[in-house]
Formats: structure tokens, sequence, C-alpha cells
């Protein structure tokens, strides 16, 4: 008897001694690389490294995900994919059909992710019944964000039309002001085209243009005043406004150099990372029109080898839906959390105009997947639309063509 609890013992110590207890490590590539953007990233860097992981950064900037989609391609094709990818939308889907993501679905049902997410949200982050992503936050897309002094000083009110945004950029245009700090990238076109098709056309014109892309709705009338629209804002850009990094519009904004700033509400993590504050220094509203466009962060973990690296992978997905990730990252971000349980308290009024407006789209059924980020359509598609938004705004192309290059740019790419 004594013998045996003696050699079970000393068995034990054994296995406790030979076992090495894998240290998480992650290569996480993201493209969060503006001021707001690194400050919220760097939570889940310290959550990481408070928890024994060790982080490699990858970080590859351009908004919008556009070179870092394109790195990620590259390391792949090389058979040397990073840990954690930044990955949203319908692309987590693509990767999975290419067999190089894992499956994090242990993850989820030990921490029931099921329980605390919408489950819209949820089924983004599936594959073929897995989970196959961690979600970061709720960003929503259809924002306008003002300086709340030029506006005061020119007697202008927050637009709720687009014909209020027109006779605001007329009235700001007159006295020297430019109205719309906007940076030329197709992803920002894209971004501001959206939020017009929403405005002009409502949820379910969006819904069938640029979700469904049905014909008819993308060679409609109703398109057509879309990129009317869209003609007039290129008007009320500055001369320089090509190539520029959306970050730098905001600032334009911020300094008093621009009234106004159509983009999503990590505009707002650069807002509060340089010490401004909604309400005084500025203002947030949605942009005119009824619905709201949802844009999920989220990161997929690509087959890796090495219990270090599964270790890391299974850590930093806790991490990312855990409650205190998802109260600090977001407070930084700009964005909302994207579990239901975490309290709003301290976060701004623009954060409770988003969760309250989120949900009152929900029930009403505006509450849509944005387009330009990633969130509707699968790659080609996305990018169909976005090359002739952009060929557009970019020339003096008239809105018939626009619509026709629209609906045979669609047809190429079903
Ligand atoms: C979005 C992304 C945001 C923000 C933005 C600008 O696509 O969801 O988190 O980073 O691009 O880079």
């Amino acid at each position: 008897m004594k013998f045996t609890v003696f050699a079970a013992a000393t068995a034990a110590l054994c296995a406790l001694a030979t076992t090495s207890v894998a240290e998480p490590q992650a290569e996480v590539l993201h493209w969060w690389t503006s001021g707001g953007e690194a400050k919220s990233v760097a939570v889940l860097q310290q959550e990481f490294k408070d928890a024994g992981g060790t982080w490699t950064d990858m970080p590859v900037a351009g908004g919008g995900g556009d070179a870092a989609m394109t790195a990620l391609r590259a390391r792949v094709l090389s058979g040397n994919a990073p840990a954690a990818v930044q990955l949203k939308g319908p692309a987590i889907q693509e990767w999975y059909e290419e067999g190089v993501l894992s499956d994090i679905s242990a993850v989820a049902e030990e921490n029931g992710w099921a329980d605390v997410l919408p489950e819209a949200i949820a089924n983004h982050m599936k594959c073929e019944g897995h989970w196959c992503a961690a979600p970061v936050n709720v960003h929503r897309v259809d924002w306008i964000w003002a300086n709340k002094k030029i506006l005061e000083d020119n007697g202008i009110a927050m637009p709720t039309t687009w014909d209020e945004f027109n006779a605001a950029a007329e009235k700001l245009k007159a006295a020297g002001i430019t109205p719309l700090a906007h940076g030329g990238q197709a992803w920002q076109d894209a971004t501001v085209f959206e939020t017009v098709v929403l405005g002009l056309g409502g949820a379910e014109f969006f819904q069938k243009a640029l979700v469904d892309l049905d014909p008819e709705a993308l060679g409609s009338d109703t398109m057509k005043a879309v990129f009317d629209q869209m003609r007039l804002l290129r008007g009320d850009v500055d001369a320089n406004f090509s190539g520029r990094d959306w970050n730098l519009a905001t600032a334009m904004v911020m300094n008093g150099e621009a009234a106004f700033q159509i983009m999503g509400d990590w505009a707002k993590g650069e807002f509060l990372a340089a010490g401004k504050v909604p309400g005084e220094d500025f203002l947030c509203a949605s942009t005119p029109g009824e619905g709201y466009l949802y844009n999920v962060d989220s990161f997929a973990m690509f087959d890796v080898d090495g219990e270090d690296k599964e270790a890391g992978q299974a850590l930093l997905a806790k991490l990312i839906v855990g409650p205190s990730f998802q109260k600090v990252f977001n407070l930084n971000k700009g964005s909302i959390p994207v579990r239901t349980d975490v309290s709003l308290d301290d976060f701004d009024m623009c954060a409770h105009t988003s969760s309250e407006e989120m949900a009152s789209s929900s029930e009403n059924g505006s509450l849509l997947p944005s387009y330009a980020h990633g969130m509707a359509l699968r790659g080609a598609q996305s990018g169909a639309i976005t090359d002739v938004v952009t060929a557009h705004f970019n020339s003096d192309m008239s809105s018939d063509d626009a619509v026709k290059m629209l609906v045979d740019a669609v047809a190429a790419v079903q």
C-alpha cells in the first residue's frame, strides 16, 4: 500500500518535471498604426504580456487594411502565416475555405461566447459551424464628425439631410473654409459612398444594391442620385486630398482646417487620443438618413506549428473577448464593445448614440453590414464596386456612365 502511494507520487513528480509548459507566443498582423489605433492595440499587447505571453508585432500601415491583406497573402503563400491576423467579414470564411484557419471553438465554448455575443455578430465569426474568429468591437461607419467652433462661428447646425449638408458646404466655401476633410484613397471614397447610398436610398435599397448586388438597384435612378451627391462632395474637398491618410483628414477637422469628416468611429479614437472632448471640441452625428452600417473588427488564428504558438492563439482569443479588454480597448478605439454585458457607463455620448441606434436599427431592419469595410461582400465583389466609385470621384465621369459601369463591373464578378 505504502509502496503504491510512493510510486504514484514519484510518477506524478516525474511527469511534472518532464512536461514543459508551453509559453504563449503570437505574431500578430494588424493595421492599427494611427495614434488612436496604436493606443488601442497596446491594450491587447499589455494584457497578453501580463498573462505571460510574448507578442511579436507585425503592423502594416494603411487605413482600411488593404496593405495588410496583401502582406497576409504573401506570408500565407510562402507557408509562413502569422499566428493571429486582423481579419473580418466574409474574408474570414474565404480564408477558412483555403484550409489555413484554426478552429477556436474550444476557447469560445470554455468562455461562453455564445451567451455574450449578439447572434448576428457571432455568425460572422463562424465557419461551417465552428468558431474561426474572435470579435473585438463594433465600429459604426456612417458617422459625420465636425469641428464645433467652425459650425458655431458660421451658424451651421449638424446636417440631418444631404440637402442640408450641401447648403452648409456652400456657406462654408463662401467663408473660405474647406467643408469636407477627405483622404483620396479608394477605401475612403468607398466609405463616403456607402453612407450616401444608405442616406439617399434607405436601408432596403442599401441591402439590394450593396449586399444582394441586385442589378436593378445598381442601375437605378436612386444610384444615379448617389453619384450626383458624390460629385457635389468632390467639390467640397481641398486641393490636396489625393492620397491623404484618414487620420490626417481627422486632424484637419481637429485643427480647424476643415469643418466635417465622413468616417467610421475610429476617427473618434483620433480625437480622443489628441485630448479632444466630444460635445465640446468636436461633434458626432450619424450621416444623413436612417440606418446603421456596422464594421466588426476581429482576429482569426492561422494554422501554425508549435505548442507555444497554439497556446498564444488560445490566450489571445480568450483575452480579446474578455470583459476587461473589451472595455479598455473600445474606450480608446472609438468603437463599442461587442459583448452585451459590458457596461457603457464610462463611455462618451457618441458611444451611447452608437449603442442605442444599433439596437433600434436591429429592431427595424436597418442594421446593415458595411460594404466598404469588408463586412458585406467577398473581396472581388467589393473591389469591383470600389473601382467604379473611385474612378468616378477622381474624374468628370457622369452619373449615367458611373451607373452603367457599376452594373457591368458587378456582373463581371458574379
Ligand atoms: C477599418 C477598421 C478599423 C480602422 C479603420 C482605419 O477597416 O475596421 O479598425 O482601423 O479601418 O484603419
